[in-house]
């Protein structure tokens, strides 16, 4: 396959290599830079798998995923969404981000164009061109205060407009689109007859307690599709299970993608997955409470250094603008790692206009957090006076 030179290794690993290498060179690196929780996937989860695999569960299994991990997902949704979904209004995909190429396979068309809001997951641009080479990508750019600016989205929409992904929580932003802004959005949307394709793989981490989506009429939307998993809300990053949920027939076209590309994901995971739905609500409370006061700390390091924490805010992230120091991200980023020990993201990874901006994780120990914090904070405090 010819792949188009838009597609190159992701540029997180490239950074993330360079911290490695630090790691194993023995010095002590703090990390900022995290893209997964801290912490090791619960034992019993693991555990589940063990005794599912002992059990016999290691050969081909339903291509839809097992009917009661889709049915403890749908009564998930059913109560945090108020949605009346069924176990059939399930796909089970390896990861959430598979799925969301399913959902780009079955949706884009040669010409299309597909509007992709920036900063932005670094994969999603690779994503459409892998699903859609003709595709074209029509890039908006959040406003500074990370609101969209709907009179430019209304401007960008046109009758090759065939979808829209909106990611909440957001990385790298950690921004929480308001209902205002998701029922804006929708209406344009709506009234070209476009996908409205929802991200939500951070949706269990909303520290301050905001509503990621509520709004009856979008969740309602024939044509809304929700892609979710695993990874973020149970530590379960490396076992790679997701699903995608909508109502649309384009479900079984996923399907059948699905079947054929992967046959099933392997039913010990997703006796896993089971028993993260059902045992480990804790885990994610407890993972919510570590990721506010790792916030907090940020609220009160930060704003004191004039940098502008907002408040709408969920996920693993926030996104931080260091434009006043006059360093590209990527050099702001090798200098705090290579002089100061600690790993962050630049914001050029997610987008060309953000190379103003730089990632921090909140995913690491309360302790090791606050002493990467204040070491960010010396590094400022450096650069003001230099
Ligand atoms: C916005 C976003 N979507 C999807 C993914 C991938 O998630 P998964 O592990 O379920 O494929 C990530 C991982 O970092 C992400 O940040």
């Amino acid at each position: 396959m010819k792949f188009k030179k838009k597609i190159s290794e992701s540029i997180e690993s490239r950074f993330s290599k360079l911290a490695k290498k630090k790691n194993t060179n023995k010095e002590k690196i703090y990390s900022l830079g995290l893209g997964e929780p801290y912490f090791e996937t619960p034992k019993s989860i693991s555990k589940k798998a063990y005794a599912s695999i002992n059990s016999g569960n290691t050969r081909y299994s339903d291509p839809k995923g097992s009917f009661n991990l889709r049915k403890i997902i749908s009564a998930k949704y059913n109560k945090k969404y108020n949605l009346d979904s069924s176990p059939n209004h399930f796909l089970i995909t390896p990861g959430s981000k598979f799925g969301l190429y399913l959902v780009l396979k079955s949706i884009l068309n040669p010409g299309d164009s597909i509007i992709n809001i920036n900063p932005c997951y670094p994969s999603y641009e690779p994503q459409i061109y892998l699903s859609e080479p003709k595709a074209k990508i029509i890039s908006i750019n959040l406003e500074k205060n990370f609101e969209i600016n709907i009179s430019s989205l209304k401007k960008k929409i046109t009758k090759k407009t065939k979808a829209i992904i909106i990611n909440s929580p957001n990385n790298p932003t950690g921004k929480i689109y308001s209902e205002k802004e998701l029922v804006e959005i929708f209406n344009l949307l709506k009234k070209n007859k476009c996908w409205i394709v929802m991200d939500l793989i951070y949706e269990d981490l909303s520290y301050l307690n905001h509503n990621i989506i509520s709004n009856k009429n979008i969740l309602n939307y024939e044509k809304i599709i929700l892609v979710s998993g695993f990874s973020k809300s149970y530590s379960m990053t490396g076992w790679r299970i997701g699903y995608v949920y909508t109502k649309n027939k384009l479900l079984d076209i996923m399907f059948k993608i699905n079947q054929h590309l992967i046959t099933n994901v392997p039913l010990f995971i997703q006796d896993a997955s089971i028993e993260a739905l059902k045992n480990h609500d804790n885990q994610i409370k407890k993972f919510n409470k570590e990721l506010r006061l790792n916030y907090e700390y940020c609220l009160l390091k930060l704003s004191k250094l004039g940098f502008k924490i907002p408040s709408y805010v969920g996920g693993m992230f926030i996104f931080i603008d260091i434009s006043r120091f006059g360093l590209r991200s990527d050099i702001f980023c090798e200098k705090l790692l290579s002089e100061y020990k600690v790993a962050a993201t630049p914001g050029i990874f997610f987008g060309s206009n953000w190379d103003s901006h730089i990632r921090i994780s909140l995913s690491n120990y309360k302790n090791e957090f606050k002493i990467a914090i204040n070491k960010l904070v010396n590094f400022i405090s450096y650069l003001k006076n230099t």
